[in-house]
């Protein structure tokens, strides 16, 4: 890990030997300091992204678009998300895994949301949940708090509500900014330790930000947030048509097409397998 990543108490990088808690995270904020999410599904590439040093993964529904070929959030179920995110926790050592509860499973009451939430601590060792939306979940995030779960809030562009906002949109512009300002401090005062802010204005986030005492994580709303999140397979170029958020770190999907197509071109000339490969 280079210097700038491992300074004393850095939450990037900084917890050797233990988890990464939410008493981190909220240090962290104190501190002015920026760090990095991502989202993760199994244990191979949570170990790499552990490894690297990220100090919080998201199991996200992003799973039912990414792991299970859907093309929204919503049909992605408790009993699919399970496994992933027990994975998640087998592969890492020391990042905060959140799962996200997915659509479906927590709107219907606070007493649903704790059934769900402790399905994901008890069956899959998660140590936070994450679910979507402002004032309309508040008794949920409440009754989570109390039982002992920490929450992290999910404002702006929530995809489980993407048929009410008639498709992905940037949330947030002119006076809904108020509203979800609104909602950022009503969860903080519910107990969430930090919060989402999906595709909002940048100036949205940074006000946003600066008022609450936990932090943001940003998905396209701009340089002004603590965090930042993206879906792994957008930031290694997996994603097809990414969107306008996302930076391009790697071309894994040009890396896997030649690697795939040297192997497939090798068999069938028989250059592979040669003797190294093989057993005598
Ligand atoms: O499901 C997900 O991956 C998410 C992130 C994009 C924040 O909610």
């Amino acid at each position: 890990m280079s210097s700038a990543h491992s300074a004393a108490h850095a939450l990037y990088g900084g917890t050797a030997g233990r988890r990464v808690t939410v008493r981190d995270i909220a240090a962290a904020k104190g501190r002015h300091e920026r760090w990095p999410m991502v989202t993760a599904y199994d244990a191979m590439t949570a170990k790499v992204f552990d490894e690297a040093g990220i100090p919080v993964m998201l199991v996200g529904d992003s799973a039912a678009m990414v792991v299970y070929g859907y093309d929204s959030t919503l049909p992605v179920t408790v009993d699919d998300l399970i496994p992933l995110t027990a994975a998640v926790v087998r592969g890492s050592s020391r990042a905060l895994v959140v799962a996200d509860l997915p659509f479906g499973s927590y709107q219907g009451s606070p007493q649903q949301a704790l059934e769900t939430a402790a399905r994901f601590m008890k069956e899959a060792g998660a140590h936070a949940v994450k679910l979507e939306g402002g004032s309309r979940v508040l008794p949920q995030v409440e009754t989570l708090v109390a039982a002992g779960v920490p929450v992290m809030g999910h404002l702006g562009l929530t995809p489980q509500s993407v048929n009410a906002f008639g498709g992905y949109r940037v949330q947030g512009r002119g006076q809904s900014g108020d509203e979800l300002m609104a909602d950022a401090k009503a969860l903080e005062h519910a107990g969430a330790f930090a919060v989402v802010l999906e595709c909002v204005p940048a100036e949205l986030a940074a006000r946003v930000t600066a008022a609450l005492s936990i932090p943001t994580i940003g998905i396209g709303a701009g340089p002004g947030t603590d965090a930042q999140v993206l879906v792994w397979q957008d930031l290694m170029g997996l994603t097809e048509r990414p969107a306008k958020f996302v930076k391009k770190y790697f071309d894994l999907a040009g890396a896997m097409d030649r690697a795939v197509r040297e192997f497939a071109d090798e068999v069938t000339s028989g250059a592979f397998p040669t003797a190294e490969h093989s057993y005598s």
